[in-house]
């Protein structure tokens, strides 16, 4: 690693857009490591090419802790926190089960806010913290409905985010709520707009260009803001 390499961190990339992040950022040049639960065999073949390779599950406390511990003489110019899921939601918010509703939420909302806490001091100053969140997630264009607790948990992530930011407003990294696009993902559907590699090139030019500031926005992949 030459001393200006830069390195990120990409929570969630056994597959889908975090192992497209993972390999996008690897192309440009960056130092990463990149995050699985299981088996990973998309992620494993990036380790022939020099990514680290981590484990960790978001909504186990322990599991996040011996992570931050693992990396303890790391510094990241970005930790993004990629993961999330998506569970019935195609059925109307009274259909689904306390359950999935309450795993849903700790997943997408909860558990992003509990890495970041934990991890912002690995943050390089200068530095950006990312979370994956969804055009879903602004309350301002849900104008039609449907996805109801999918678009709840993501609305709840960028509220999260927000109070997250307001919490730390002395920090000396930025902090990012990114929209990918629909894309061809496990999540997204073979009927998606785009593939991995045009959000994940997207999503890494936005990234980049915002490398220094310290604010926090709520952007898509093209660099274009939206309403809360
Ligand atoms: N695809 C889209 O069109 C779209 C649009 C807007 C937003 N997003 C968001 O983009 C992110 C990635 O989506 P994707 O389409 O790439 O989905 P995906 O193909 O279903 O991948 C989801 C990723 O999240 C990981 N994950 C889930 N729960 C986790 C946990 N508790 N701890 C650690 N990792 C966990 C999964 O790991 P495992 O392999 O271990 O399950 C997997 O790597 C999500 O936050 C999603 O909400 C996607």
């Amino acid at each position: 690693m030459t001393h200006s390499q830069r390195h990120a961190l990409i929570v969630g990339a056994s597959r889908g857009l975090g192992l497209g992040l993972a390999e996008t950022f690897l192309r440009r040049g960056w130092q990463v490591t990149a995050t699985r639960r299981g088996a990973a065999p998309g992620l494993e073949r990036l380790a022939a090419q020099g990514v680290r390779i981590e484990t960790v599950d978001i909504d186990e406390d322990a599991s996040i802790a011996a992570l931050h511990e693992r990396l303890r003489d790391e510094k990241f110019d970005l930790v993004f926190v990629v993961a999330g899921v998506l569970m019935e939601a195609d059925r109307p918010l009274h259909a689904v089960s306390r359950a999935v509703h309450a795993q849903v939420y700790l997943t997408n909302a909860v558990s992003p806010i509990l890495f970041a806490d934990l991890f912002r001091d690995r943050l390089a100053p200068g530095g950006t913290l990312a979370f994956m969140s969804s055009v879903l997630g602004s309350v301002g264009l849900n104008t039609e409905g449907g996805w109801e607790n999918y678009r709840a948990s993501k609305a709840a992530l960028n509220t999260n985010v927000r109070s997250f930011a307001a919490r730390h407003a002395d920090r000396d990294f930025g902090v990012l709520l990114l929209h990918p696009g629909w894309v061809a993902t496990d999540m997204g559907g073979a009927g998606a707009d785009l593939d991995v590699e045009t959000s994940a090139v997207g999503l890494a030019d936005v990234i980049e260009a915002r490398a220094g500031r310290t604010d926090l926005a709520f952007l898509d992949y093209r660099g274009e803001t939206l309403p809360w």
